[in-house]
């Protein structure tokens, strides 16, 4: 298998990924989080909100509805620009994003037709009335920001230069969804827009600082440095909202692959909806610069677990950082049949599960082997084994997960050698 197979079977296999509507055989371009995806998507976003938003003094949240008024869409030019170049197969009709073929079908070697413009939006009907209102699921979560700008001004005490963040749900009627959750239909983006004097220095120094912090952000979470890179887009490849932009990359097993964007969108969006900034101490109007960076929450999670993807003959080990691995500790009886274990056990459990942040599960199937086998595959960090000697000496065994190694830890002292180990 290669590594992508073996990253699929295994989010299948041990509950973090799964097809969407599987039971009616999956839906092309959507995916359902089980209950280790669901805890390390949450994780990601938690760890980015916490940087982008509590550890700064200038930036504020926010949460938009994914359905706005049209108009909006059309101010923004994304019913205009938001597009692809598709080519269509002659022969069997099957329809591809142009960069994704080369001169003939995939599918039954046909030719393709000339490549056409299509629109990524996804639209809705609403209302009760015929004919029904067309209205469309936001492709970025970013317009919401901005059509709120002046809301937001006028509500908190931000000042210029200032960013606006917000984590939810985009989507896009891909041509060519794959790649497991690389490409999908329904996704989640992780989005700060910093506003900026226009000024061409000053918004060019604040596109460096924020290309910087966002690398740095994902090797602090542990991503292997040698698999990043900033990729800048060439004129033509920019999107239409944007003066300019670097990817931050990451070199997946399909290639080296944009996840997260990082644009100059200048003052191309407040412009078009007619918003601008007051200075109340100066009293100058001016429409802001935007740089804006822009992570896929979904494609993050993908390159986390493929870059913490180890094997160790039979065994997988994810290496997951610890802040954001779905389970921080496993708790394990010696033996599931005797009682006293059991109890001591619990009540370990009990002391871990209020001293940290983050869940803390029960395992005592099979052997103690099987079971650290089995909390590797999903990135514990740390297994605690309540034994014989547990009863005596108060005193349990915590082992590691990247090193196997063991050691004697008083359980008095369990939260703050777990709490200390996760800040
Ligand atoms: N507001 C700017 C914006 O949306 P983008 O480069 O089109 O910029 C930003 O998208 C990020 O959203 C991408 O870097 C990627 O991580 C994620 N993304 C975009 N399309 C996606 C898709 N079809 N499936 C999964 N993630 C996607």
């Amino acid at each position: 298998m290669d590594l992508m197979e073996k990253i699929t079977a295994l989010a299948k296999r041990r509950g973090f990924i799964f097809p969407s509507s599987e039971v009616y055989g999956g839906y092309q371009g959507f995916w359902d989080y089980g209950p280790l995806g669901v805890e390390l998507k949450n994780n990601i976003k938690r760890e980015w909100w916490k940087s982008m938003v509590y550890m700064r003094e200038d930036v504020v949240g926010f949460d938009a509805a994914i359905i706005m008024n049209p108009t909006v869409w059309e101010k923004s030019g994304h019913l205009k620009a938001f597009t692809d170049p598709l080519v269509e197969c002659k022969k069997c009709h099957h329809r591809f994003k142009v960069d994704s073929v080369e001169d003939k079908c995939p599918e039954c070697e046909g030719e393709f037709t000339e490549p056409k413009t299509f629109n990524l939006m996804t639209e809705v009907l609403l209302g009760t009335t015929e004919p029904k209102e067309k209205s469309y699921l936001r492709g970025e979560i970013t317009q919401g920001v901005f059509v709120n700008f002046e809301n937001v001004v006028n509500s908190s005490r931000v000042k210029i230069p200032f960013g606006i963040a917000q984590i939810g749900k985009a989507f896009r009627n891909e041509i060519t969804p794959g790649n497991f959750t690389f490409r999908s239909r329904e996704f989640e983006q992780m989005e700060l827009e910093y506003f900026v004097r226009p000024v061409d220095v000053e918004s060019k120094d604040m596109f460096e600082y924020w290309k910087e912090e966002r690398m740095k952000w994902y090797t602090s979470l542990g991503m292997n440095k040698t698999k990043l890179r900033f990729r800048d887009h060439e004129p033509e490849k920019r999107a239409h909202y944007a003066k300019y932009a670097t990817d931050i990359e990451y070199e997946a097993p399909f290639g080296w692959s944009e996840f997260e964007g990082i644009h100059h969108r200048g003052d191309y969006d407040l412009k078009n909806h007619n918003l601008s900034y007051k200075d109340q101490q100066t009293g100058e109007e001016f429409t802001p610069w935007v740089i804006e960076t822009s992570g896929g929450v979904d494609r993050a999670m993908l390159f986390f677990l493929i870059d913490a993807y180890f094997e160790d003959g039979e065994r997988i080990i994810l290496k997951l950082n610890p802040k954001i691995a779905p389970y921080k500790v496993a708790v394990f009886p010696l033996l599931r049949n005797k009682e006293e274990l059991i109890i001591k056990a619990k009540e370990v459990l009990k002391i871990i599960k209020k001293g940290i942040d983050g869940p803390v599960v029960w395992d005592d199937r099979g052997n103690i082997g099987k079971r650290y086998f089995a909390q590797d595959e999903i990135g514990t960090p740390w297994c605690v084994t309540v034994d014989f000697q547990s009863l005596d000496d108060a005193t349990v065994t915590v082992r590691d997960r990247d090193t196997a190694k063991q050691q004697r830890v008083a359980v008095d002292k369990l939260s703050d050698y777990f709490s200390g180990k996760l800040k």
